[in-house]
Protein backbone atom coordinates (compact mmCIF):
# COMPACT_ATOMS: atom_id res chain seq x y z
CA UNK A 1 0.00 0.00 0.00
CA UNK A 2 1.34 3.03 -0.89
CA UNK A 3 0.62 6.48 0.58
CA UNK A 4 0.40 9.47 0.49
CA UNK A 5 0.08 9.93 4.34
CA UNK A 6 3.45 10.62 4.88
CA UNK A 7 3.89 13.98 2.89
CA UNK A 8 7.42 13.81 2.02
CA UNK A 9 8.18 17.22 3.52
CA UNK A 10 7.54 15.24 6.85
CA UNK A 11 11.00 14.13 6.18
CA UNK A 12 13.28 16.58 7.73
CA UNK A 13 10.44 16.94 10.59
CA UNK A 14 11.36 13.27 11.30
CA UNK A 15 15.25 14.18 11.40
CA UNK A 16 14.60 17.21 13.35
CA UNK A 17 12.62 14.83 16.29
CA UNK A 18 16.22 12.20 16.05
CA UNK A 19 18.72 14.95 16.39
CA UNK A 20 16.90 16.67 19.76
CA UNK A 21 16.83 13.31 21.42
CA UNK A 22 20.13 12.20 20.42
CA UNK A 23 21.61 15.60 21.21
CA UNK A 24 19.74 15.26 25.21
CA UNK A 25 21.00 11.80 25.39
CA UNK A 26 24.73 12.61 24.20
CA UNK A 27 24.82 14.71 26.86
CA UNK A 28 24.81 12.22 29.87
CA UNK A 29 27.18 9.65 27.61
CA UNK A 30 29.33 8.23 29.45
CA UNK A 31 28.11 9.50 32.90
CA UNK A 32 27.09 5.38 33.74
CA UNK A 33 23.42 6.62 34.57
CA UNK A 34 21.45 4.74 31.88
CA UNK A 35 17.92 6.05 33.08
CA UNK A 36 18.99 9.54 32.84
CA UNK A 37 20.08 9.01 29.53
CA UNK A 38 17.13 7.48 28.16
CA UNK A 39 14.66 10.07 30.38
CA UNK A 40 16.88 13.10 28.53
CA UNK A 41 16.22 11.51 25.19
CA UNK A 42 12.49 10.76 25.80
CA UNK A 43 11.92 14.12 27.22
CA UNK A 44 13.25 15.67 24.34
CA UNK A 45 11.74 13.75 21.28
CA UNK A 46 8.44 13.89 22.98
CA UNK A 47 8.71 17.83 22.84
CA UNK A 48 9.71 17.53 19.50
CA UNK A 49 6.87 15.71 18.14
CA UNK A 50 4.32 17.81 20.35
CA UNK A 51 6.04 20.95 18.12
CA UNK A 52 4.84 18.98 14.67
CA UNK A 53 1.82 19.59 12.66
CA UNK A 54 1.00 15.82 12.86
CA UNK A 55 -2.20 13.35 14.25
CA UNK A 56 0.32 11.17 16.03
CA UNK A 57 -0.05 7.58 18.24
CA UNK A 58 2.70 5.91 19.22
CA UNK A 59 2.33 2.30 18.57
CA UNK A 60 5.69 1.16 19.72
CA UNK A 61 6.83 3.11 22.69
CA UNK A 62 8.67 3.23 25.94
CA UNK A 63 6.21 0.82 27.37
CA UNK A 64 2.70 0.36 28.53
CA UNK A 65 0.25 3.60 29.92
CA UNK A 66 0.82 2.26 33.77
CA UNK A 67 4.60 2.05 33.44
CA UNK A 68 6.03 4.97 30.84
CA UNK A 69 4.85 8.40 31.65
CA UNK A 70 5.72 9.53 28.42
CA UNK A 71 5.28 8.12 24.78
CA UNK A 72 3.44 5.54 25.90
CA UNK A 73 1.28 3.14 23.74
CA UNK A 74 -1.28 4.63 22.51
CA UNK A 75 0.02 8.57 23.87
CA UNK A 76 -1.14 10.88 20.95
CA UNK A 77 1.20 13.49 19.89
CA UNK A 78 1.50 16.15 17.35
CA UNK A 79 -0.60 19.51 17.24
CA UNK A 80 -2.94 18.04 14.68
CA UNK A 81 -2.82 18.14 11.03
CA UNK A 82 -3.94 16.10 8.00
CA UNK A 83 -1.21 13.36 8.60
CA UNK A 84 -2.71 10.54 10.80
CA UNK A 85 0.12 8.60 11.41
CA UNK A 86 1.95 5.39 13.67
CA UNK A 87 4.68 6.11 15.50
CA UNK A 88 7.15 3.58 16.51
CA UNK A 89 9.97 4.82 18.23
CA UNK A 90 13.35 4.53 20.60
CA UNK A 91 13.99 7.77 21.92
CA UNK A 92 17.70 6.05 22.78
CA UNK A 93 17.94 2.62 21.47
CA UNK A 94 21.27 1.42 23.37
CA UNK A 95 20.43 2.96 26.64
CA UNK A 96 23.94 0.69 28.36
CA UNK A 97 25.58 2.12 25.07
CA UNK A 98 24.79 5.32 26.14
CA UNK A 99 26.06 5.31 29.86
CA UNK A 100 29.13 3.40 28.84
CA UNK A 101 30.11 5.85 25.89
CA UNK A 102 30.52 2.74 23.82
CA UNK A 103 29.91 2.64 19.92
CA UNK A 104 26.66 2.52 18.37
CA UNK A 105 23.94 4.14 20.42
CA UNK A 106 21.15 5.63 18.02
CA UNK A 107 17.91 7.79 18.68
CA UNK A 108 15.58 6.21 16.04
CA UNK A 109 12.09 6.57 15.13
CA UNK A 110 9.52 5.26 12.31
CA UNK A 111 6.60 6.78 11.00
CA UNK A 112 3.66 5.10 8.63
CA UNK A 113 -0.23 5.79 7.99
CA UNK A 114 -2.36 4.84 11.09
CA UNK A 115 -2.84 1.42 11.56
CA UNK A 116 0.06 -0.29 9.33
CA UNK A 117 2.62 -1.05 11.82
CA UNK A 118 2.62 -3.77 14.02
CA UNK A 119 1.52 -3.23 17.40
CA UNK A 120 4.61 -5.50 18.61
CA UNK A 121 4.32 -6.38 22.87
CA UNK A 122 7.54 -5.41 24.84
CA UNK A 123 8.51 -9.28 24.78
CA UNK A 124 11.25 -10.80 23.08
CA UNK A 125 11.36 -11.22 18.98
CA UNK A 126 13.07 -14.03 17.33
CA UNK A 127 14.94 -12.18 14.02
CA UNK A 128 16.45 -13.11 11.20
CA UNK A 129 17.58 -10.60 8.72
CA UNK A 130 19.75 -9.89 5.83
CA UNK A 131 20.24 -7.24 3.02
CA UNK A 132 18.75 -6.50 -0.50
CA UNK A 133 19.61 -8.38 -3.69
CA UNK A 134 18.72 -12.19 -2.62
CA UNK A 135 16.02 -14.53 -4.00
CA UNK A 136 12.72 -14.23 -1.62
CA UNK A 137 12.59 -16.88 0.46
CA UNK A 138 16.98 -17.21 0.90
CA UNK A 139 16.51 -16.77 5.18
CA UNK A 140 13.80 -18.84 6.78
CA UNK A 141 13.27 -18.48 10.66
CA UNK A 142 12.32 -22.28 10.99
CA UNK A 143 15.97 -23.15 9.20
CA UNK A 144 19.19 -23.45 11.61
CA UNK A 145 21.51 -21.18 11.45
CA UNK A 146 24.24 -23.44 9.72
CA UNK A 147 21.09 -24.06 6.55
CA UNK A 148 20.68 -20.33 6.67
CA UNK A 149 24.41 -19.58 6.35
CA UNK A 150 24.78 -22.24 3.60
CA UNK A 151 21.87 -20.51 1.54
CA UNK A 152 22.86 -17.27 1.66
CA UNK A 153 26.43 -18.16 0.98
CA UNK A 154 24.58 -19.98 -1.91
CA UNK A 155 22.64 -16.78 -3.27
CA UNK A 156 26.10 -14.66 -2.90
CA UNK A 157 28.14 -16.81 -4.92
CA UNK A 158 30.69 -17.57 -1.62
CA UNK A 159 31.89 -20.13 0.31
CA UNK A 160 29.97 -20.26 3.86
CA UNK A 161 33.71 -19.00 5.83
CA UNK A 162 33.11 -15.79 3.55
CA UNK A 163 29.85 -14.74 5.57
CA UNK A 164 29.33 -12.66 8.16
CA UNK A 165 26.57 -13.00 10.76
CA UNK A 166 25.72 -10.43 13.35
CA UNK A 167 24.65 -11.62 16.84
CA UNK A 168 23.57 -10.42 20.52
CA UNK A 169 26.12 -11.59 22.92
CA UNK A 170 24.11 -13.27 24.97
CA UNK A 171 24.09 -17.00 26.71
CA UNK A 172 20.59 -17.45 25.11
CA UNK A 173 22.64 -17.55 21.87
CA UNK A 174 25.55 -20.16 22.43
CA UNK A 175 24.01 -22.69 20.23
CA UNK A 176 23.26 -20.32 17.52
CA UNK A 177 26.88 -18.98 17.39
CA UNK A 178 28.35 -22.32 17.69
CA UNK A 179 25.51 -23.21 14.90
CA UNK A 180 26.94 -20.17 12.52
CA UNK A 181 30.32 -21.17 13.35
CA UNK A 182 30.40 -25.22 12.67
CA UNK A 183 29.85 -24.36 9.05
CA UNK A 184 32.90 -21.76 9.18
CA UNK A 185 30.90 -18.43 9.06
CA UNK A 186 32.21 -15.42 11.17
CA UNK A 187 30.37 -14.34 14.24
CA UNK A 188 30.34 -10.47 14.89
CA UNK A 189 29.16 -9.96 17.93
CA UNK A 190 27.52 -6.91 19.51
CA UNK A 191 26.90 -6.18 23.11
CA UNK A 192 23.71 -3.79 22.13
CA UNK A 193 21.83 -1.96 19.37
CA UNK A 194 19.98 -4.80 17.16
CA UNK A 195 18.21 -1.80 15.39
CA UNK A 196 21.69 -1.24 13.57
CA UNK A 197 22.38 -4.73 13.99
CA UNK A 198 19.57 -5.68 11.14
CA UNK A 199 20.60 -2.40 9.05
CA UNK A 200 23.84 -3.18 9.22
CA UNK A 201 23.38 -5.89 6.71
CA UNK A 202 22.30 -3.72 4.47
CA UNK A 203 25.13 -1.91 4.11
CA UNK A 204 27.81 -4.02 1.87
CA UNK A 205 30.63 -1.67 3.86
CA UNK A 206 29.74 -3.20 7.31
CA UNK A 207 30.74 -6.39 6.22
CA UNK A 208 27.95 -8.06 7.95
CA UNK A 209 25.34 -10.59 5.58
CA UNK A 210 23.32 -11.93 8.22
CA UNK A 211 21.59 -10.96 11.79
CA UNK A 212 20.21 -13.70 13.76
CA UNK A 213 19.16 -13.76 17.36
CA UNK A 214 16.62 -12.43 19.61
CA UNK A 215 16.17 -8.58 20.69
CA UNK A 216 13.11 -6.43 21.49
CA UNK A 217 10.12 -7.35 19.31
CA UNK A 218 9.36 -3.29 19.41
CA UNK A 219 13.36 -2.58 17.68
CA UNK A 220 11.61 -5.48 15.36
CA UNK A 221 9.29 -3.23 14.10
CA UNK A 222 11.74 -0.01 13.87
CA UNK A 223 14.19 -1.97 11.79
CA UNK A 224 11.76 -3.44 9.29
CA UNK A 225 10.57 0.34 9.04
CA UNK A 226 14.45 0.88 8.00
CA UNK A 227 14.90 -2.39 5.61
CA UNK A 228 11.39 -1.86 3.75
CA UNK A 229 13.15 1.54 2.71
CA UNK A 230 16.81 -0.21 1.44
CA UNK A 231 15.07 -3.56 0.89
CA UNK A 232 16.02 -6.95 2.20
CA UNK A 233 14.56 -9.59 4.32
CA UNK A 234 13.35 -10.40 7.88
CA UNK A 235 11.27 -12.16 9.17
CA UNK A 236 10.29 -12.78 13.13
CA UNK A 237 8.46 -14.28 15.36
CA UNK A 238 7.21 -13.38 19.01
CA UNK A 239 8.94 -15.20 22.40
CA UNK A 240 7.01 -15.55 25.42
CA UNK A 241 8.15 -15.79 28.32
CA UNK A 242 5.20 -16.55 31.07
CA UNK A 243 1.86 -15.29 31.27
CA UNK A 244 2.67 -11.43 31.92
CA UNK A 245 4.09 -11.18 28.59
CA UNK A 246 1.10 -13.41 26.72
CA UNK A 247 -1.04 -10.81 28.45
CA UNK A 248 0.90 -7.93 26.73
CA UNK A 249 0.24 -9.59 23.48
CA UNK A 250 -3.16 -10.02 24.12
CA UNK A 251 -3.72 -5.75 24.99
CA UNK A 252 -2.59 -5.02 21.42
CA UNK A 253 -4.54 -7.44 19.51
CA UNK A 254 -2.16 -10.16 19.16
CA UNK A 255 -4.22 -13.55 18.75
CA UNK A 256 -1.62 -15.93 16.66
CA UNK A 257 1.25 -16.36 19.37
CA UNK A 258 3.34 -18.38 17.33
CA UNK A 259 2.99 -16.19 14.29
CA UNK A 260 6.11 -15.84 11.89
CA UNK A 261 5.91 -12.14 10.66
CA UNK A 262 7.80 -11.16 7.42
CA UNK A 263 8.60 -7.51 6.91
CA UNK A 264 5.42 -6.36 5.45
CA UNK A 265 3.18 -7.72 8.10
CA UNK A 266 5.25 -5.90 10.52
CA UNK A 267 5.28 -2.66 7.98
CA UNK A 268 2.08 -3.00 6.12
CA UNK A 269 2.82 0.46 3.83
CA UNK A 270 5.21 3.20 3.21
CA UNK A 271 7.08 4.16 5.68
CA UNK A 272 9.53 6.96 6.88
CA UNK A 273 12.98 6.00 8.76
CA UNK A 274 14.81 8.21 10.67
CA UNK A 275 18.24 7.74 13.28
CA UNK A 276 20.76 10.28 14.40
CA UNK A 277 24.16 8.47 15.71
CA UNK A 278 24.20 9.22 19.76
CA UNK A 279 27.75 7.42 19.55
CA UNK A 280 29.43 6.40 16.53
CA UNK A 281 29.16 3.58 15.00
CA UNK A 282 29.33 1.75 12.02
CA UNK A 283 25.93 3.26 10.55
CA UNK A 284 26.44 6.63 11.66
CA UNK A 285 28.39 9.05 13.54
CA UNK A 286 28.02 10.26 16.99
CA UNK A 287 26.84 13.89 18.46
CA UNK A 288 30.04 16.32 18.42
CA UNK A 289 30.73 19.11 19.86
CA UNK A 290 33.83 21.62 18.26
CA UNK A 291 34.55 25.53 17.51
CA UNK A 292 31.48 26.30 20.03
CA UNK A 293 28.93 24.28 17.64
CA UNK A 294 27.16 20.78 17.71
CA UNK A 295 26.73 18.55 15.26
CA UNK A 296 24.86 15.27 14.47
CA UNK A 297 24.90 12.28 11.57
CA UNK A 298 21.49 11.20 10.89
CA UNK A 299 19.70 8.82 8.22
CA UNK A 300 16.54 9.66 6.76
CA UNK A 301 15.02 7.17 4.38
CA UNK A 302 11.28 7.04 2.68
CA UNK A 303 9.88 3.69 1.15
CA UNK A 304 7.52 5.61 -0.95
CA UNK A 305 10.78 6.60 -3.09
CA UNK A 306 13.12 4.77 -2.02
CA UNK A 307 15.28 7.51 -1.31
CA UNK A 308 18.41 7.71 1.47
CA UNK A 309 19.44 10.15 2.68
CA UNK A 310 22.25 11.34 5.14
CA UNK A 311 21.88 14.60 6.97
CA UNK A 312 24.81 16.38 8.62
CA UNK A 313 23.22 19.21 11.18
CA UNK A 314 25.72 21.73 13.08
CA UNK A 315 24.30 24.61 14.91
CA UNK A 316 25.34 26.91 17.64
CA UNK A 317 25.65 24.48 20.46
P1 LIG B 1 17.87 -0.65 25.36
O1 LIG B 1 18.35 0.54 24.64
O2 LIG B 1 16.44 -0.57 25.73
O3 LIG B 1 18.77 -0.97 26.51
O4 LIG B 1 17.94 -1.89 24.32
C1 LIG B 1 19.13 -2.31 23.78
C2 LIG B 1 19.00 -3.69 23.17
O5 LIG B 1 20.30 -4.20 22.93
C3 LIG B 1 18.18 -3.78 21.90
O6 LIG B 1 18.86 -3.32 20.75
C4 LIG B 1 17.85 -5.24 21.83
O7 LIG B 1 16.73 -5.50 21.01
C5 LIG B 1 17.59 -5.57 23.29
O8 LIG B 1 18.31 -4.58 24.05
C6 LIG B 1 18.05 -6.93 23.67
O9 LIG B 1 17.59 -7.22 24.96
P2 LIG B 1 18.49 -7.92 26.10
O10 LIG B 1 19.50 -6.89 26.54
O11 LIG B 1 17.52 -8.23 27.17
O12 LIG B 1 19.12 -9.10 25.50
Amino acid sequence: MSSDVLDRNLIMDAVRVCEAAAIAAWKLAGRGDEKAADQAAVDAMRTALNDLEIDGEIVIGEGERDEAPMLYIGEKVGKGGKSKIDIALDPLEGTTLTAKAMANALAVMAWAPKGTLLNAPDTYMDKIACGPGYPAGVIDLDKSPAENVQALAKAKGVDPGEITVCILDRPRHAEIIAGVRSVGARVHLITDGDVAGVINTTDPETGVDLYVGSGGAPEGVLACAALKCVGGQFQGRLVFRNADERARAARVGITDLDKKYDLHEMVRADAIFAATGVTKGALLDGVGVSGGFVHTHSLVMNSATRTVREVRMKRPA
